[in-house]
């Protein structure tokens, strides 16, 4: 029989992203009508595993008062961390190393001692990946699919996401008059990990006359020919889409650092990279454009507030029912759950039969290929 739910945690991991705060309030909420309490981790699993860099409390006892009106701002009110995985815990050591320590049973002690029944995980794929291995040595858990990327498998799509997209879109809108004025290519430069999901979805409703994604290895000649056959029509400016992750048939990934203890390998500067090869390859002025981190501000589209309260009021009602070492997933039009195993560790790339990849093509628009 499963136990009786009193209290509930809940933490934001990995990078921020639109529609957290609508998680936050939708699991307090739905968590308050029971009659639960929930406690709010600060900065993932910071606030327990560094209690001493918080002086005002690592967790808080987190009210219907304290998450009214949070819906539509964006960021955390719990804040987040994508350095923080219990079990492989980046520490310091006196010589000024940093290694890596499992601290998950420090973890667990902490639930038991302040008597938290279970923990919902609004995260990406190393959130969640984080949340199974919890739930494996016993935890009761329930994930929400968080990242602006859509890289997370066995969901129609993370909330975050659309966000993104519209604001990608929206730039790529006012680009096409400068760029057109000044004849010139623009390069933009968006986030998206080792998936074309940004990319793409921004790329073709903002456009984009190429769009370069990881999932297919790019030839900068071909992005070069379709500039020019542009140019002979008149049309003397392009937009060019470039995923932080996408690489030559040959290449290697655009890296701002690699990997180190606690951190993953940080991507960008692909987009430099192309604009400088395009501009020598057409003769043509090319600039850079790098959307970076305002693609993870601002307030969530109607669509993410919605999906985050959906999903922040069904990680309650899948813990009510009794459920553990699940994610709430989108299968359109309703939301459903899936069993973490399935999502840890996997990623979604962008498929080559997808049919938005084909409206590109059908649209003109160069992939690279
Ligand atoms: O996963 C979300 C994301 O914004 C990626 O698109 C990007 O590669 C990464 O996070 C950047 O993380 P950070 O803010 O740590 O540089």
């Amino acid at each position: 029989m499963t136990q009786t739910i009193r209290r509930i945690a809940i933490t934001t991991g990995g990078g921020d992203a639109p529609g957290l705060n609508a998680v936050i309030r939708a699991v307090v909420s739905s968590a308050a009508n029971r009659s639960w309490e929930c406690v709010g981790i600060r900065d993932g699993f910071n606030g327990i595993l560094q209690p001493d860099n918080y002086p005002q409390g690592g967790t808080l006892l987190l009210t219907r008062d304290q998450v009214r009106g949070i819906s539509h701002l964006g960021g955390t009110i719990l804040g987040t961390t994508n350095k923080g995985n219990p079990f492989s815990y980046p520490t310091r050591q006196s010589d000024g190393s940093v290694i890596e320590t499992d601290r998950s049973d420090e973890l667990l002690a902490w639930f038991k001692r302040e008597g938290i029944d279970a923990l919902v995980s609004v995260g990406g794929d190393g959130s969640l990946t984080i949340a199974n291995a919890l739930h494996r040595k016993g935890l009761r858990v329930v994930g929400v699919p968080k990242t602006i990327d859509n890289d997370l498998d066995k969901t129609f799509t993370t909330f975050g996401f659309d966000t993104a997209v519209s604001f990608a879109t929206e730039c790529l809108d006012r680009l096409h008059s400068t760029a057109q004025s000044h004849q010139r290519v623009m390069v933009v430069e968006v986030m998206g990990r080792y998936a074309g999901w940004i990319a793409l979805h921004a790329g073709i409703s903002g456009g984009a006359h190429a769009i370069l994604i990881p999932e297919i290895g790019f030839d900068l000649d071909k992005v070069a020919e379709k500039i020019r056959q542009r140019d002979t029509q008149g049309r003397q400016y392009s937009l060019v889409v470039v995923a932080e992750g996408a690489k030559s048939r040959d290449g290697q990934r655009a890296l701002q650092a690699p990997a180190k203890a606690g951190h993953a390998e940080r991507l960008g500067g692909i987009g430099e990279q192309v604009a400088e090869a395009l501009g020598r390859l057409t003769g043509k002025e090319a600039r850079t454009v790098v959307l970076g981190h305002l693609l993870r501000g601002g307030s969530p589209t109607t669509f993410d507030r919605l999906a985050a309260l959906r999903f922040g009021t069904a990680a309650v009602r899948a813990l009510d029912e009794g459920l553990s070492g699940v994610m709430v997933a989108l299968a359109h039009p309703n939301v459903n759950y899936v069993s973490l195993e399935e999502v840890a560790g996997r990623m979604k790339a962008v498929p080559h039969d997808s049919d938005t990849l084909q409206t590109g093509r059908d649209l003109g628009v160069c992939f690279g290929d």
